[in-house]
């Protein structure tokens, strides 16, 4: 398995691929990271562990048939054969997608179908499972297609609300599942594929 991660922010998903790769628990290679943010936390951690970077974005590529161009080629010059979305705030363009469709998984923090959609990213999604009264949460690893948080579902994990709960709460607590979530499914895939 080679993984190209997309990823915004943080980067503690593409940490946790990182480091289980490096443990042996994950049989794979992250063949490139790209991010829409040069100045991601996924970038940094990315550079310290010498894989290869791209900043791909409307800064970079107004025009969004070339954004769609120029991040395919990137990933199949990287010889890449898995994307995972990981706290990517932008859609894959159609070629992309339609390259990788059916090997282009995607995290989102909560029990998908419920809280998802556009504008649905970081604690706006913890802070609408404590609106609606939720008493469980969840993360839900699922692949990705041309909507937001819709394509078909692969595994998800449970979490109880607990009383006092805030949406950073729910955020710290569910980040370990998620990234164990994440790790099981890419390992489940590399084994399917010997
Ligand atoms: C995670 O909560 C993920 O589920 C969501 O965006 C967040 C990214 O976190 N899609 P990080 O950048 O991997 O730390």
């Amino acid at each position: 398995m080679r993984i190209a991660v997309l990823a915004s922010h943080q980067g503690t998903n593409l940490q946790a691929i990182l480091d289980a790769v490096r443990s042996g628990q994950l049989d794979a290679t992250v063949g490139i990271v790209i991010s829409n943010n040069s100045r991601s936390g996924a970038m940094k951690r990315a550079k310290t562990a010498g894989i290869a970077t791209l900043h791909l974005s409307s800064v970079t590529h107004p025009d969004e048939q070339e954004l769609d161009d120029a991040m395919l080629d990137a990933i199949m010059e990287s010889k890449c054969d898995w994307i995972v979305t990981a706290g990517y705030m932008k859609k894959l363009g159609p070629n992309t997608l339609s390259r990788f469709n059916g090997r282009t998984i995607n995290i989102h923090p909560s029990l998908l179908p419920r809280h998802g959609g556009h504008g649905m990213f970081g604690l706006a999604v913890h802070q609408s499972v404590l609106n609606a009264g939720d008493t469980e949460t969840g993360a839900t690893v699922h692949f990705l297609d041309q909507q937001y948080d819709t394509g078909a579902m692969i595994r998800q994990v449970k979490l109880p609300v607990q009383p006092g709960e805030t949406a950073q709460s729910l955020a710290d607590r569910l980040r370990p599942l998620e990234h164990q979530i994440l790790i099981e499914t890419l390992a489940q895939f590399g084994r399917a594929e010997g």
